[in-house]
């Protein structure tokens, strides 16, 4: 899914809800300095912000596909290696950061085989991994702010979208606590913070 909005537009609609999560997620990380990290996902920098803010510029970098949302990172954090690039190739050898992070992303990315890619990228590229996405049983779906009609099969859910000009939400591949946990290959603790579900290997 592409997001083509500007960086302003996506943080009126968005900031309230990533501004106080970026916080609580880099909290989970216990980081510390000389570490490297990647955020994936990183749209315009709410976390990539809280990672400069503890490692440095220098010690950090992002991907994003979106291209206004890569300009206005680079503009946001000078220093930061922000490169356009999708979570499923990320652009980085083996092992080259400490921890990745990626906030409120695998639920774009695409189905199952696409969600699954992200994660198999982000444990080749970091010892640790932080991933969030929001949680399908809860009852208002963040992106619509709908109530309860993300519960319904998908062919009845898309045509309330679509009636109510919410299209965009078609795209929108939300997880459970266990179909989250079966995109990890391995060992992986899912933590609840109610809205939103936290994967994190480490
Ligand atoms: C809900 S936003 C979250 C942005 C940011 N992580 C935050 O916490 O504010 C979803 C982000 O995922 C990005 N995205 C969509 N498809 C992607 C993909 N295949 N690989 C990496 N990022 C993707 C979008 O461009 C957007 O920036």
């Amino acid at each position: 899914m592409t997001f083509d909005v500007t960086a302003d537009a996506y943080d009126r609609f968005m900031g309230r809800f990533s501004e106080p999560l970026a916080e609580q997620f880099v909290g989970l990380a216990d980081l510390t300095a000389g570490q490297r990290a990647l955020d994936v996902g990183c749209g315009p920098g709410a976390l990539t912000a809280r990672l400069v803010e503890r490692l440095g510029a220098d010690a950090v970098a992002g991907v994003d596909p979106s291209a206004s949302f890569v300009a206005a990172a680079r503009g946001r954090f000078p220093g930061v290696d922000v490169r356009q690039a999708r979570a499923e190739e990320l652009p980085f050898p083996d092992g080259a950061f400490d921890v990745v992070f990626s906030n409120a992303v695998v639920e774009h990315v695409g189905g199952r085989d696409r969600q699954r890619k992200l994660v198999t990228e982000a444990l080749r590229v970091g010892r640790r991994a932080f991933i969030t996405t929001p949680n399908r049983r809860f009852p208002i779906e963040l992106h619509t702010r709908l109530p309860l009609v993300h519960w319904l099969p998908d062919e009845v859910s898309h045509r309330a979208y679509r009636a109510t000009g919410k299209e965009f939400a078609t795209d929108v591949h939300l997880l459970t606590r266990r179909s989250f946990r079966d995109l990890f290959p391995g060992r992986v603790r899912i933590v609840s913070l109610g809205l939103t579900l936290v994967a994190i290997v480490d």
